[in-house]
């Protein structure tokens, strides 16, 4: 059957809506351009398809038949435009995300993995503390974020992803790690390296010790978990971390968690975006992209 697109197209309008006028209004075309586009296909095919009766249109049992395909044919190239949509948007968009200093430690594992997916994103990557992050945010000037859990708020979309366990690590040597099971009085007596006020685990640990009466001694303040164990290391104190930050130090020896009464405080990762920000196609294949694949690159397995 030699029937072209523009004709089924033309038919598939006049069948849905059972008139030519109609029909012609919604393909911006004249009422003549419609019957003509009608009569080459009826002529093509071989058989009536519309019948008028007074002012009436109906379809014929073959037009009946060939509205069915039409349609199909219709729904199969709106598919098509949108899977190249898709496509032109993940081969050349650009992609604004900002994480929590504490989530770079995987992150940066899975814009790596996502860029190999999608080599033709451009991909811009900050990493700040929650309480920067969470202005980034409300000035709409990222498409996604990563982060520790965000305060209520009705104009966000969160999506939890992943545990994030924070942990109280000392150096191997520390007294403590002699230890099978640490109480959580034994803490008051220690000294702590802490991360800098608006890091989410500072605000999670605060609150922890808060919240059974403990109050600790902290003798340096850092902002970047990188420092906080190096000091450590070093035998400047305890830390609180995620374990996501520590996997290489636990490997190699150089830090040790302990077995502390109550721990881990356990907090997750969330997937935050304006609820009002329409999701580019590129900001979407990487929200799906994390929610699917968050347990390939986040350790879970932590003692
Ligand atoms: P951070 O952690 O701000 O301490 O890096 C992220 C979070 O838990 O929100």
């Amino acid at each position: 059957m030699n029937v072209t697109f523009r004709q089924l197209k033309v038919f598939e309008a006049v069948a849905r809506n059972l008139s030519y006028t109609q029909a012609a209004r919604e393909l911006y075309l004249t009422q003549p351009a419609v019957s003509m586009q009608i009569k080459q296909l009826e002529e093509h095919t071989g058989l009536p398809l519309l019948e008028q009766i007074g002012k009436k249109v109906f379809l014929t049992e073959a037009g009946k038949e060939m509205y069915h395909y039409a349609r199909s044919i219709a729904r199969e190239l709106e598919d098509a435009g949108e899977v190249m949509e898709r496509l032109k948007g993940l081969e050349s968009g650009k992609l604004e995300v900002t994480v929590a200093t504490t989530a770079n430690a995987f992150a940066t594992r899975m814009l790596a993995m996502f860029k190999q997916l999608h080599e033709g994103v451009t991909i811009s990557l900050d990493v700040t503390n929650r309480e920067r992050l969470l202005q980034q945010l409300s000035d709409n000037e990222k498409d996604i974020a990563i982060m520790g859990k965000p305060p209520e708020n009705d104009e966000l979309t969160t999506e939890a992803f992943a545990d994030n366990p924070l942990v109280v690590v000392a150096s191997p040597g520390h007294p403590l790690a002699a230890l099978k099971k640490v109480s959580l009085k034994k803490l008051q007596n220690e000294t702590f390296v802490v991360r800098e006020q608006g890091s989410g685990t500072r605000t999670a640990m605060q609150r922890f010790f808060d919240e059974h009466n403990l109050s600790i001694t902290s003798s340096m303040e850092m902002n970047e978990n990188e420092a906080i164990k190096q000091s450590v290391q070093a035998g400047m104190g305890l830390g609180v971390v995620s374990v996501h930050t520590i996997e290489l130090e636990l490997e190699t020896n150089r830090l040790v968690i302990l077995n502390v009464e109550d721990f881990p405080i356990m907090r997750h990762w969330y997937l935050v975006h304006r609820k009002d920000k329409r999701l580019s196609t590129v900001a979407q294949a990487f929200r799906e992209f994390v929610l699917s694949k968050a347990t390939e690159f986040v350790k879970v397995d932590y003692i």
